[in-house]
């Protein structure tokens, strides 16, 4: 039985892939996931699987080499999945310190351990040990509107502090690939939306503000362009480049599905308003005037778009998700988990809301 250690598993993304993971393979596998349980982290995310037998959570900092290396000295771990990050660039633009924290000497760190446990004395490694870094289009910088993809190839050019420290993180794991021949693998994906992600980002917030009758805060003039991948297809990537992608390659993952940031907002307004009984109170408030721009993110990147090319043509993977499907059915899934939303947005998170968009 395979066994995978999974970082940052009770995030948004690694939730969702630790739900794919136990779909498709059942109790042909084993997860252990280490998460620290930062704001972003939430074990409610894994509540029906939390009594599985063949999962383990581990609360433990990826930055902590004694907790992460007795992972490693009590499970034969086959895989690790590295996904623990800070992962909000506003975040990041008024704290850049524990980004670099945990995305680069947190990813050094697991790097580290994993190269202790894995490496024979001559240098080889296992064949099926395999480690693969979860990274982000956004090292590529910055597109103009009018064209250009991002490819595997693009040099780094990332504006944020995140960006910045997601791009020290892959040349991190570059390096250990380069100079010890470590298993592993990078991946580069585009914007992910779907149930369970932290109502910081774009669509979370909006549905929630929309829903609350709170006004919908478009950065600038609402024209950047990111790539909309549904995170399902995101963790089958994930999945795939593990099991069926060439060693020491980087394979970059989106969709083809450039939206406007104004768009997607309208479009959730729209959505909303389809959903809604006929009869809901809410149905009064929720339309375009709760449309606001505010002042622009700092060093806003205008436009991302990944060419999936190469993890299209040496993997088969393309997304099955479209938008207009995708973004319906997460829409039902906040809908329908109002609790879930009610729970992650007091306390600490109605500070935040408050620093960041008074
Ligand atoms: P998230 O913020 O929702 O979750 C991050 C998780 O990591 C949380 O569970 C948190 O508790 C955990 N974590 C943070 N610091 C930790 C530490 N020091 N030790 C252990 N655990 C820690 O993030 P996400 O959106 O799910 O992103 C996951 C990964 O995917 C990140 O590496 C991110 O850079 C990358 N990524 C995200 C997107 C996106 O659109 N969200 C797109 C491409 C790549
Ligand atoms: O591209 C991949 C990246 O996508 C990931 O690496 C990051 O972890 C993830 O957070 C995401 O980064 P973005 O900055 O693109 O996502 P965010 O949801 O914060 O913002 C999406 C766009 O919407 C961006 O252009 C800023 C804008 N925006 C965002 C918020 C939160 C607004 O206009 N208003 C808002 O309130």
């Amino acid at each position: 039985m395979r066994t995978y250690l999974v970082t940052g598993g009770a995030g948004f993304i690694g939730s969702n892939y630790i739900h794919y993971m136990f779909g498709k393979y059942g109790n042909d596998i084993r997860i252990i996931n280490l998460d620290a349980l930062t704001y972003a982290g939430n074990p409610e995310n894994l509540a029906d699987i939390e009594d599985n037998a063949n999962y383990t959570f581990v609360h433990a900092d990826i930055c902590d080499a004694d907790a992460v290396r007795k992972i490693f000295e009590e499970n034969d771990i086959d895989r690790v999945v590295h996904f623990a990050a800070e992962s909000h660039v506003d975040r990041s633009i008024k704290d850049p310190g524990v980004f670099v924290r945990t995305n680069v000497l947190g990813t050094a760190n697991m790097l580290a351990c994993a190269r202790y446990a894995w490496e024979r004395p001559d240098g080889t490694y296992p064949e099926d040990k395999k480690f693969l870094h979860v990274s982000t289009d956004e090292v590529y910088g910055s597109l103009p509107e009018d064209g250009g993809y991002f490819y595997e190839t693009t040099p780094y050019a990332p504006h944020s502090p995140y960006s910045a420290s997601k791009a020290g993180s892959d040349m991190l794991v570059r390096a250990y690939m380069d100079t010890y021949h470590f298993p592993a693998n990078i991946t580069n994906c585009s914007n992910n939306y779907g149930p369970y992600q932290f109502p910081e980002k774009l669509i979370p917030l909006m549905i929630n503000n929309a829903l609350l009758g709170r006004s919908l805060p478009v950065y600038g003039d609402g024209k950047n362009v990111r790539d909309w991948l549904y995170v399902e297809d995101h963790a089958r990537a994930i999945d795939l480049v593990q099991e069926k992608g060439r060693l020491f390659e980087t394979y970059n993952v989106g969709g083809h599905n450039e939206k406007q940031n104004i768009e997607i907002v309208k479009t959730i307004i729209e959505v909303l308003r389809e959903e809604l009984p006929d009869d809901d109170p809410r149905r009064a408030h929720i339309n375009e005037d709760l449309i606001t721009y505010v002042e622009d993110r700092k060093g806003h990147d205008r436009r991302y778009a990944i060419a999936p090319d190469k993890i299209k043509a040496e993997i088969g993977w393309e997304p099955e998700t479209m938008f207009k499907e995708g973004i319906r059915k997460t829409i039902r899934w906040y809908f329908e988990h109002q609790d879930w939303m009610e729970h992650v947005t007091s306390g600490q998170y109605m500070k935040y809301y408050e620093e960041m968009y008074s």
